[in-house]
């Protein structure tokens, strides 16, 4: 028995049948659609559409379903084409006829937009908060750094020498835009679909805006035809995580690079790698891999979901029932990528030495020319002069710190018996100005700033659960 089955003369065929239902994913919208439910009851109820009784039994009736499926979850399964046809099923079971007068006015194609709606908004908090708890393992490996310094790069060559904390911190900044990008996803959310019916509009006199409030949106949709088919939160949530997996995926290649034995600068846990079956040796960064890999799958979802919209006709379709497993499917990638990433970064060990000793060298070449240029040749000459230097060293495999003051002197009798102090990483890093610098300075603001953020996320997440 389905929803639509009087129109018909046989049952359907079990394969097609088979084929369209989705109570085996849409269940995780039980919540939601009970929520939903118990709304639109008391909105028919307050139109004057339901009997004061008939409200009251569907709410009650509503209520002991929601009980029931949270205290024992495998108790929302059955033969049904959806969860909606589920709880119905229910409810009729319940209470009656008078379960039977709960879809008045309205239709499964503006409560399913309702419902996965309800959901997104109620899972975005949980992916930020592991977002947060991600900043704070950033936050945490940059304050115990202290004034270590290590290379950063270009091209993945060697560039300038940066303090490790303002490394981390520059996977915090990315983590914190995912953040807002989620919330972005959140507020597209943010509207009552409910009224639009099947694609018209609802005959009854629902108040709309009243419903909104009391399901917390802030707002109700525009237009009933658009309504019906809109999933541009879905869009935006699929993007959110993709972009969020894609700068996940920059960290985890950075670790593993990092923590290799060619670089050095971090070491693994032993509990955050794996072993090989064969060579003893190995300590493999597998949770970072398959973050890295697993970022192919949410980039997936989101492509997959934008070509299942793309020139889908106006109103509902079918095709919109896709919506659902990407989003859950985008969540669980993202949510346990998160954590596997918190595990590995918050373990991580740094060796200072040999991030320092890498951090020294000929990558202070362009804090020799600045030298110049502070004493007054043109920087394009300096760039010049310091290269010229830098070619001499490496012919000879020396660095700066090898040079006598003859020898800087050759290169330019600008240079004076200052100039082994300023090509030192840390005289480097200190000669940084600006707030968005690696100055040891700037880095502490940033770190202070950071922590002010995240003990405002702390704070939000205890009013909205208190
Ligand atoms: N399972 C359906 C979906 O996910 C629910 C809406 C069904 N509406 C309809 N007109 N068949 O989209």
């Amino acid at each position: 028995m389905t929803l639509w089955s009087g129109r018909f003369d046989t049952a359907p065929d079990p394969e097609a049948f088979a084929f369209g239902v989705s109570f085996g994913f849409d269940r995780a919208l039980f919540e939601d659609d009970v929520t939903g439910s118990l709304a639109w009851a008391e909105a028919l109820g307050a139109a004057g559409v339901l009997s004061a009784d008939d409200t009251r039994a569907i709410v009650d009736g509503l209520q002991a379903i929601l009980a029931e499926g949270r205290r024992d979850p495998s108790w929302v399964s059955g033969p049904d084409e959806d969860v909606h046809s589920f709880v119905e099923r229910k409810l009729v079971e319940r209470i009656g006829d008078a379960g039977r007068r709960l879809h008045t006015g309205r239709s499964r194609n503006e409560q399913v937009s309702l419902d996965l709606r309800l959901y997104v908004r109620r899972r975005i908090p949980v992916l930020q908060a592991e977002v947060a708890a991600l900043v704070a393992a950033c936050v945490d490996r940059a304050e115990r750094a202290d004034a270590a310094v290590m290379p950063s790069y270009t091209h993945l060559r060697r560039a300038q020498p940066v303090l490790v904390a303002h490394y981390f911190l520059s996977h915090a900044a990315a983590l914190r835009r995912d953040h807002a990008r989620l919330a972005a996803a959140a507020a597209e959310a943010d509207a009552l679909t409910l009224g639009s019916g099947a694609i018209a509009g609802t005959s009854y006199a629902i108040d709309t805006a009243r419903l909104a409030s009391r399901l917390g949106f802030s707002r109700v949709v525009a237009n009933s035809i658009d309504a019906s088919s809109d999933r541009d939160f879905v869009a935006a949530f699929l993007y959110a995580a993709s972009l969020a997996m894609v700068h996940l995926s920059r960290l985890a290649e950075d670790l593993i690079i990092f923590t290799g034995e060619e670089y050095g600068f971090f070491d693994l846990a032993d509990a955050s790698a794996t072993g090989s079956s064969m060579m003893p040796q190995k300590k493999n960064p597998d949770p970072l891999e398959l973050v890295r890999g697993k970022t192919g799958r949410a980039i997936g979802r989101l492509t997959g979901w934008l070509t299942t919209m793309k020139a889908l006709p106006s109103g509902y379709n079918k095709d919109l029932q896709e919506d659902k497993e990407a989003v859950f499917d985008a969540e669980a990638t993202l949510g346990a990528s998160l954590g596997a990433s918190r595990a590995v970064v918050s373990r991580l060990s740094l060796d200072a030495d040999r991030s320092g000793r890498a951090a020294s060298g000929l990558l202070l070449a362009t804090d020799v020319a600045d030298y110049l240029v502070a004493r007054g040749m043109p920087f394009r000459r300096a760039h010049e002069v310091v290269g010229a230097l830098v070619r001499r060293l490496l012919a000879e495999g020396r660095d700066f710190s090898a040079l006598t003051l003859a020898e800087w002197r050759e290169a330019s009798e600008l240079f004076g018996d200052d100039v082994p102090q300023v090509a030192t990483a840390l005289a480097a890093v200190e000669a940084r100005r600006t707030p968005q610098s690696t100055s040891p300075q700037a880095v502490r603001m940033a770190l202070d700033e950071c922590r002010k953020w995240l003990a405002s996320q702390e704070a939000g997440r205890s009013v909205a659960a208190g």
